[in-house]
């Protein structure tokens, strides 16, 4: 099968193309490595991918440029390219994610539509349910962001349905959980904790820390993808959770164990866009894709720790001040 992977450099999209490699899948990938964080980072994202044989890399911004090429001959695209991160995506830097969030998707999606495409895999997000009513949240409940790239990320995952009732085209959105591992993106919480404890600086906690998430390592989120594109559903939208809520205190209490240090934090103001609350019904993941996450938070924290530890000074300093 020849799969095509936007967004490969990023965090979820390289574990993606990754499995796909190893599952002796053919693998385009294809990044615009938009400047939210350093490239570098993203490089190192994608070195065992350059080794592979079976694996070939274009560098395209889809949002712009011509991607019928890309598309040739693909069974299964997985597409991760997203302008991510909620607490950024207000003002002027709102053009950016439409682009890269809704445009760049309404893109794809024409590209595909006569291709007769075995699967397209959408990269969803829980913040498309902004404040949810009741938790666990269902996809039954009323989707209402409130964050900018919340709505953006809601946009493009509608696209993916109308081009399934219009077109045919066979589409799962699936709406991911505050993922975490190796690889996190350097603004993502997990990844800003553990590098300020390793580097004995203050952690910043956004209110009063008793926030909750249903966080969700990222080999569980691969999992998913997996499902869904053998599994035939299409035109649903499924969460994809991590099986436990914690607080945002609770997160800091297992890292302060697995670094072993006593831990600086700073709470600070809430930020604008954030939800207080996630926590995911996963039952119809469950039922269509035989969906059960497996890595709990004591293991997939130790093992974001122990990736951050490892990678490359230069790289460790290459993610300061995001
Ligand atoms: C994450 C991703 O960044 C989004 O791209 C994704 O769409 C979203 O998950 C989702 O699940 O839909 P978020 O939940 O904000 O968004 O993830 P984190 O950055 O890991 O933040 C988790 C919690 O920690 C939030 O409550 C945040 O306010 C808090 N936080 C984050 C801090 O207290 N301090 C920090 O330095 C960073």
């Amino acid at each position: 099968m020849r799969v095509l992977v936007t967004g490969c450099a990023g965090f979820i999209g390289s574990h993606i193309a990754e499995r796909m490699i190893d599952l002796g899948h053919e693998v385009v990938g294809v990044d615009c490595f938009v400047d939210y964080y350093p490239r570098a980072l993203k490089e190192n994202n994608l070195a065992r991918l350059r080794e592979e044989p079976q694996f070939s890399f274009r560098e395209l911004d889809i949002s712009v440029e011509p991607i019928e090429s890309v598309c040739e001959g693909v069974d299964v695209i997985y597409h991760q390219a997203a302008q991510p991160g909620v607490r950024a995506s207000w003002g002027e830097e709102f053009e950016t994610y439409t682009r890269h969030n809704v445009l760049a998707t309404q893109r794809l999606l024409e590209a595909v539509k006569a291709r007769g495409l075995r699967k397209l895999i959408y990269a969803s997000s829980s913040s498309i349910y902004g404040d949810a009513e009741a938790f666990p949240t269902s996809e039954t409940a009323l989707p209402t962001p409130i964050s900018p790239y919340g709505t953006t990320k809601l946009a493009g995952e509608h696209l993916t349905y109308l081009y399934w009732r219009n077109y045919g085209v066979p589409t799962v959105a699936l709406r991911y959980f505050t993922v975490y591992g190796p690889r996190q993106r350097p603004d993502m919480a997990f990844h800003r904790f553990i590098r300020a404890a390793i580097n004995h600086r203050p952690i910043q906690i956004y209110g009063d820390g008793e926030q909750t998430r249903d966080f969700t390592f990222v080999s569980d989120a691969v999992d998913a993808n997996v499902a869904a594109a053998n599994l035939n559903i299409a035109g649903v939208a499924l969460n994809i959770g991590g099986g436990s809520r914690v607080t945002v205190n609770y997160i800091l209490q297992l890292l302060g164990e697995i670094s072993g240090s006593e831990l600086h934090i700073n709470y600070v103001e809430a930020q604008k866009g954030d939800v207080r609350h996630t926590s995911a019904d996963t039952s119809a993941a469950a039922r269509l894709l035989g969906y059960t996450p497996v890595v709990d938070l004591p293991a997939g924290l130790r093992a974001e720790f122990d990736w951050f530890r490892k990678l490359d000074v230069r790289l460790q300093r290459a993610a300061d001040g995001h």
